[in-house]
């Protein structure tokens, strides 16, 4: 698959682009653009632990991808005062990797495991007893002489990430004490996001350009960050580094990202769904094979934006396109399909 310059996924191998990450990551609530509704849960969250004492109940954090969560978990920690330990789901290969991290924790600390969805069955379990009394329940030999014995843990705080709320088992789902999705930012609230960064990296940037990235980016922050390292590149290579609107539109069309932010991915499977499929529904599987995507890069990062604007639909019977998508692909919609205003 094609590196995209808009995909929401975190970029593991570029260590480059990971420190450009943490560079303009905010550290407290207040540096925070969005999630309102959230900030005001883990604030009054954190208020309350901290005046009792005690460490902050375990928070579970979901939604589509680059949107904040490990920046948030990472400003929970500060909030409090503690200490983070980062990891993820599919890092954590067997329950003697979690007991050797959970043993190394400190009263009040917080382990963040990102993709918690991938975490295996056999680990997941071990996290039960963990999460709910701090103890850690391991066993010692094996066959008839085996044993189970009972640690204590330090009472730390788990923070959980994923995707996918839905694919958590019930169990881990309910041993959180707080569940927070985390929303798709508003235009508004990108531009602030993008004048922010700018302001960190020094780069300039006139307020329409900021505009027009903001709207592009996906309402979604990771991918602001993305757009806007690329537009300054084009901006320093063809032009004075100064990024105005002539420079951010040339710069987005070489990218071939639209005015609502689409990739040729993204273009490519809503037009699959209307030239093969007569606008749907259609199988997610079948759109994979169709589009040579996985079916979790669909379902994970090119689906949630497109429904969110309203040009996808889920539906039983599977995936449809919507009046706005034939419109904005210069389409013609077939007749009889439900149009607004159509009779
Ligand atoms: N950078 C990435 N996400 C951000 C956010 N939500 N607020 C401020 N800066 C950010």
């Amino acid at each position: 698959m094609i590196e995209r310059i808009i995909g929401a996924a975190q970029i593991d191998d570029d260590e480059v682009e990971q420190e450009f990450e943490v560079k303009l990551r905010p550290h407290d609530f207040a540096n925070y653009i969005g999630q309102d509704r959230l900030k005001q849960n883990l604030q009054l969250a954190i208020a309350a632990a901290k005046k009792r004492g005690e460490s902050l109940d375990h928070v579970l954090l979901y939604g589509p991808p680059g949107l904040g969560k490990t920046t948030m978990a990472s400003v929970i920690a500060n909030e409090m005062g503690a200490q983070i330990r980062i990891t993820s789901g599919p890092a954590i290969e067997r329950a003697g990797d979690l007991a050797s991290l959970l043993t190394n924790l400190q009263d009040g600390d917080i382990l963040f495991i990102d993709e918690i969805h991938r975490l295996h069955r056999t680990v997941e379990e071990v996290l039960y007893s963990a999460m709910e009394d701090y103890k850690l329940d391991i066993m010692i030999g094996k066959g008839p002489s085996a044993r189970s014995l009972r640690l204590d843990l330090p009472q730390f705080t788990l923070i959980g990430a994923t995707t996918r709320a839905g694919a958590l088992a019930a169990p881990l789902r309910d041993r959180f004490g707080h569940t927070h999705r985390l929303e798709f930012y508003t235009h508004d609230q990108m531009r602030q996001v993008i004048a922010r960064a700018a302001g960190i990296l020094d780069i300039k940037i006139d307020e329409a350009a900021a505009l027009a990235l903001a709207e592009r980016s996906r309402q979604t922050p990771r991918i602001a960050n993305r757009l806007l390292k690329r537009v300054r590149d084009y901006a320093d290579v063809n032009g004075d580094g100064i990024i105005d609107t002539t420079i951010s539109t040339k710069a987005l069309e070489l990218l071939e990202v639209d005015e609502l932010g689409l990739d040729p991915a993204d273009r490519m499977l809503l037009t699959a769904i209307i030239d093969s499929y007569n606008g749907g529904p259609v199988g997610v599987e079948t759109l994979a094979a169709l589009t040579a995507e996985e079916r979790s890069t669909i379902e994970d990062f090119i689906e949630p934006y497109l429904m969110q604007i309203g040009m996808l639909e889920r539906t039983p019977r599977g995936r449809k396109v919507t009046h706005k998508t034939y419109q904005h692909l210069g389409k013609q919609q077939p007749r009889g399909e439900s149009q607004p205003g159509s009779l």
